[in-house]
């Protein structure tokens, strides 16, 4: 047997800074149908996902949250592999950019660029945008804003290691030209060149030094590394690079790496660039899909209208969302997510198209042929058409997948499901059973329906392998292979078809919308809530400089006396090295007699705002330790000038 072809596959490093919505589902789930695909067809394929933990974004959503960042990663890396599961990805590594063995590559990879001249140091003056991660000049700014994202950047001058991107320039030039579909939708390489490969690139910053949530360079530890080198440097962490070299080889370079639009330029100049510094193979291909825009808005935590994929899966089931997602929208392109359509579509693709033609087609089997399959003889011409259609679905169907146009490859299975339905219209089999004579053609009719079945469920099977096996089973074969859905003829005769439930139910609409709007709703607000106690938690703590607002100093009391009008308290003359001293009242009467406390040294709050005490202004406080009913002023060790500070 010849070896099985590697096919690697990636999705996005995702950052754990909040869970995933619908939006960054969207890449895995056609990670996993593109998996399954080429599994399907012989290949041997890896698929990488994982998150993207280190870096200042992370570092100021973990500070929000009032937690330290590996615990705060921690959490919401293990909410995202529930959710593959959930979601069924087929991955087989999920990389933690924490893990040591990545760290160790990280660091290697630093070392070794550095050491060979492609990383220097130098002085980073530019600005900074935390949320997209991106170093910017002031020329590449849009009013003063990210131009990918629009928001605030921070200006930065730091002491930096910068990589040589700029050395790359031809080559990368070359790259785009020798090899046009390294970089598809074909158009966005129009846009990487004139954006930014034919203005001539700049060398890239490629360490920080002003926190510290990342991999340490190893000769200087003031810096971490760049964010990006490091997310980056997961693929290749993924397959064993530092530690497996018999599996890095066999899946190395990538076959594709799956992106959305926002994270071009990182995959296609900055990522080739440092392959070719690293003198590593470069993947074959970048694809980046478009944005899908919730009820045509952009998702945002603040504006809470975030779609989760967690309700759309308890309600509607997983092979009906990724059937939805990848029917929907027009991979490359831009598209909107709508729960109505998503319901609208389930009611007409799943429930009228596939599930009627399956249910109506047992059903007659049953009916007529007491569940049993027979082949039949007598043809026709609606007959040919159908087979004709059935045998060219699977080549038309592969030609799409390879071009990555998944929407138009379904459409291609539903047109075939369609003509079927049609075909039971054309060829009327309730009238052939009411005659015995007309048998033959019976079973002929419902064998080519039960036989298209058969291969639409072989073709579905990279988008809902549950349905695929659901409906095997209902028509009584067994799974013969995707291959086989090129051979018309393959059911067998005699098979046992059995009806039992149907494939999808019917959703009435505006009743499952409120619904999945509540389950959805709940699960904003869970999410919403979780951060807001995790907030709490950091209101328990006060920030330093709030820590310095109070000014507290050595003052030696002068004077004491009993307060006139209370039997509490003791009214204080205290020296605090200011032109005229302060009167204080505390009520400490019980523990002290006034004049044991004359000449003594406290501690006083200086800048506390003067308040009435039983009619004395008082003009501070002393500070004094208390415990059940045990009371100390609080002292110095040694005499000290009034006025001494205390910090
Ligand atoms: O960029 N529609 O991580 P990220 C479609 N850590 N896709 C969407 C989407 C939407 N509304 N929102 C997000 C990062 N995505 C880096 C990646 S890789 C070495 C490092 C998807 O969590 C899309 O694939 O911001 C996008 O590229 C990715 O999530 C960004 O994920
Ligand atoms: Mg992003």
């Amino acid at each position: 047997m010849t070896e099985k072809k590697p096919y690697y596959i990636t999705t996005p490093i995702y950052y754990p800074n909040s869970n995933l919505h619908i939006g960054n589902t969207y890449t895995s789930v056609i990670a996993d149908v593109l998996k399954r695909y080429k599994n399907l067809l012989g290949y041997d394929t890896y698929l990488t996902t994982g998150t993207d933990e280190h870096g200042q974004k992370i570092m100021k959503s973990a500070e929000a949250a009032g937690v330290d960042p590996q615990s705060f990663v921690d959490k919401i890396a293990s909410e995202t592999i529930d959710l593959w599961e959930k979601l069924e990805i087929d991955y087989d590594t999920f990389i933690r950019s924490t893990e040591s063995q990545h760290e160790k590559d990280v660091e290697e990879i630093f070392t070794k660029l550095y050491e060979q001249g492609d990383i220097y140091k130098g002085e980073y003056k530019g600005y900074y945008c935390t949320p997209c991660e991106t170093f910017w000049s002031k020329s590449q700014l849009e009013d003063g804003k990210c131009p990918d994202c629009g928001r605030d950047v921070e200006y930065q001058e730091e002491e930096t290691y910068f990589f040589r991107l700029s050395k790359y320039t031809d080559r990368l030039k070359e790259l785009f030209k020798d090899h046009p579909d390294f970089l598809e939708p074909a158009f966005r390489q129009k846009e990487m060149l004139n954006n930014f490969i034919d203005k001539g690139l700049s060398d890239l910053s490629v360490t920080r030094n002003t926190f510290d949530w990342g991999v340490d360079v190893p000769f200087d530890n003031e810096h971490v590394v760049y964010v990006w080198i490091d997310a980056l440097s997961c693929y290749l962490s993924a397959i064993g690079y530092g530690d497996n070299k018999e599996k890095f080889e066999k899946y190395w370079p990538a076959g594709v790496h799956l992106i959305g639009k926002d994270i071009v330029r990182f995959h296609t100049i900055i990522w080739p660039a440092l392959l070719m510094a690293l003198d590593l193979p470069l993947p074959e291909k970048v694809f980046a899909h478009g944005w899908i825009l919730f009820d045509n808005d952009k998702m945002s935590k603040s504006k809470g209208n975030i779609m989760y994929p967690e309700p759309l899966v308890d309600l509607y089931g997983v092979d009906a969302l990724k059937f939805f997602m990848l029917r929907e929208f027009n991979f490359g392109s831009d598209g909107n997510f709508s729960a109505r359509k998503f319901m609208e579509r389930y009611n007409s693709d799943l429930v009228n198209d596939l599930g009627n033609l399956v249910s109506r087609t047992t059903s007659m089997i049953d009916k007529y042929n007491g569940g049993v399959v027979r082949k039949g003889s007598v043809a026709d011409t609606y007959d040919d058409e159908l087979i004709a259609l059935a045998e060219e679905t699977y080549t038309n169907f592969n030609k799409l997948m390879d071009e990555f146009n998944f929407n138009q490859a379904l459409e291609a299975i539903w047109t075939l499901i369609r003509r079927a339905n049609k075909y039971v219209d054309e060829t009327e089999p309730w009238i052939l059973g009411r005659d015995d004579k007309n048998s033959d053609r019976l079973d002929r009719v419902l064998y080519n329906l039960a036989e298209t079945i058969r291969i639409v469920a072989q073709l579905i099977e990279p988008f809902m392998k549950n349905t695929t096996k659901i409906i095997l089973e209902k028509i009584g074969t067994d799974n013969k292979g995707f291959e086989s859905a090129a051979d018309f003829g393959l059911l067998e005769e005699g098979a046992r078809v059995s009806k039992g439930k149907n494939l999808f139910d019917r959703l009435d609409i505006d009743k499952e919308l409120v619904k999945l709007h509540e389950a959805n709703g709940a699960l904003i607000e869970e999410r919403l809530n979780k951060t807001k106690k995790e907030k709490k938690k950091e209101e328990d703590y006060i920030a330093f400089e709030d820590f310095t607002k109070v000014d507290l100093v050595v003052g030696k009391i002068t004077e004491a006396k009993v307060h006139p009008d209370a039997d509490k308290l003791l009214v204080f003359t205290v020296d605090i090295g200011e032109d005229s001293p302060r009167t204080i009242v505390s009520g400490i009467k019980k523990w002290y007699a006034p004049e044991e406390l004359v000449g003594k040294n406290v501690i006083v709050v200086r800048n506390l705002a003067s308040r009435k005490m039983r009619g004395i202004e008082s003009e501070g406080m002393l500070l004094a330790a208390d415990f059940d009913d045990d009371l100390s002023l609080l002292s110095t060790l040694s005499d000290m000038k009034p006025g001494s500070k205390v910090s």
